[in-house]
């Protein structure tokens, strides 16, 4: 008889992550979805114009393995523009299928068994299983709770001589805040007589709000010579399931990364590169994406603000997250799954963020909807 042969799990603590349960409770129960972090509108139609042009044009083979030029070209452009850091596209920016490879991809070009990896819990969920694939260690330093801001003193704790890389995330999925130049500075001096490299994951670059700005790691030398740089057209361009991205890093980390990059995609889709390389030409869209967001965030709080919910700053990102603890005493999934189904609003527990699920009586909210998706959602949630 045919048999499976047994398969002894390589990530014993994987299962249907929360995000995937929370939307298909949404859809069961009618429920309005701001769980996911993807947009329900659709991009610009020129950038779908772009993209069919090249299909049509018969961009339909495989690109060079580091990406096209003209998009490569026009990453180092905009980062030169906006950040003053001159990087190299022929050696030093690499597109990826999106910002979750790019992670994976410079996790296992550069950690080996034994090395330790810190991330800073909250975190996106990708990054401890990414480590353990590696074979790293997982060294989890919280931010400090209810302000979620990095606390440099346990960073510096953690350090050890095996301490390979940290991963940062500014604007910060799921809290919401933005980290601020004192703060990248600081991370700077601390890991200046190290050997420690950085992921910076950078995907909500372009959405921060209150006149603040994005703090890119490639704006300080001493950090932009340590990282790679990760960010995501997906949540630039509300285009969330093209899966492009790209990394910036030193040459000497960008040589080790494609070594990894050209064995695990080889490449990335050819039309959506050239279609994001035309649309780039005007910087109109990011330089106005902060604006946009912002204005969705503020209707948001706005419609929150008579609840009960206390709501967190948001500084960055498209979430918000709202403390519950005047509502309801559940846990945060039991409070988000009661939410989902009697209120009719999904939202994803601030625990699920957290390996051990730190329990803070946080939900966590996606505003990058429709105004008449949010304006229903919060004639839902007016109750509480
Ligand atoms: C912090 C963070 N990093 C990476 C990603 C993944 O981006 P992509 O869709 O480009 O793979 C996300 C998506 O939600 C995210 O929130």
């Amino acid at each position: 008889m045919a048999r499976t042969p047994a398969v002894a799990t390589k990530l014993p603590e994987v299962g249907t992550t929360i995000f995937t349960v929370m939307s298909a409770l949404a859809v069961e129960k009618n429920a309005v979805n701001l769980g996911q972090g993807f947009p329900d509108f659709d991009c610009d139609p020129k950038l779908l114009e772009a993209a069919s042009r090249a299909m049509a044009a018969g961009h339909n083979q495989y690109p060079p393995m580091p990406g096209i030029p003209a998009l490569r070209d026009a990453i180092a452009a905009k980062i030169e523009t906006l950040y003053g850091r001159s990087y190299d596209p022929q050696a030093e920016i690499t597109i990826t299928a999106g910002a979750t490879q790019a992670i994976i991809t410079a996790i296992l070009a550069v950690v080996r068994p034994g090395d330790e990896v810190i991330v800073l819990e909250p975190c996106y969920d990708s990054y401890v299983p990414n480590i353990a694939l590696a074979g790293g260690s997982v060294v989890r330093v919280p931010l400090t709770p209810g302000t979620f801001r990095p606390d440099f003193d346990k960073i510096a704790a953690a350090l050890t001589p095996r301490t390979r890389a940290i991963i940062v995330n500014t604007p910060h999925n799921p809290s919401a805040t933005v980290w601020t130049e004192a703060e990248m500075r600081r991370l700077d001096a601390l890991l200046a007589p190290t050997e420690v490299l950085v992921i910076s994951d950078e995907v909500y670059e372009h959405m921060v709000y209150g006149g603040a700005r994005h703090e890119s790691a490639s704006r300080f030398p001493g950090l932009a010579a340590r990282s790679f740089i990760v960010s995501s057209f997906g949540k630039t361009y509300h285009v969330t399931g093209w899966k492009v991205g790209y990394v910036a890093a030193p040459a000497v980390l960008s040589t080790e990364f494609r070594k990894v990059h050209q064995f695990n995609v080889f490449t990335v889709n050819t039309p959506m590169q050239h279609g994001l390389a035309a649309f780039m030409a005007d910087a109109s869209h990011h330089l106005a994406l902060g604006a946009f967001y912002q204005r969705k965030r503020d209707l948001f709080r706005a419609g929150l603000a008579p609840t009960r919910f206390k709501l967190l700053p948001s500084q960055g990102s498209y979430f918000q997250c709202v403390d519950y603890s005047a509502i309801s005493d559940l846990r945060e999934e039991d409070f988000c799954r009661w939410l989902t189904a009697e209120v009719g609003v999904a939202a994803i527990p601030v625990s699920a963020f957290y390996q051990g699920g730190y329990e803070q009586r946080y939900a966590r909210f996606c505003f990058a909807k429709k105004d008449e998706t949010l304006t229903l959602a919060l004639e839902r949630l007016a109750k509480l």
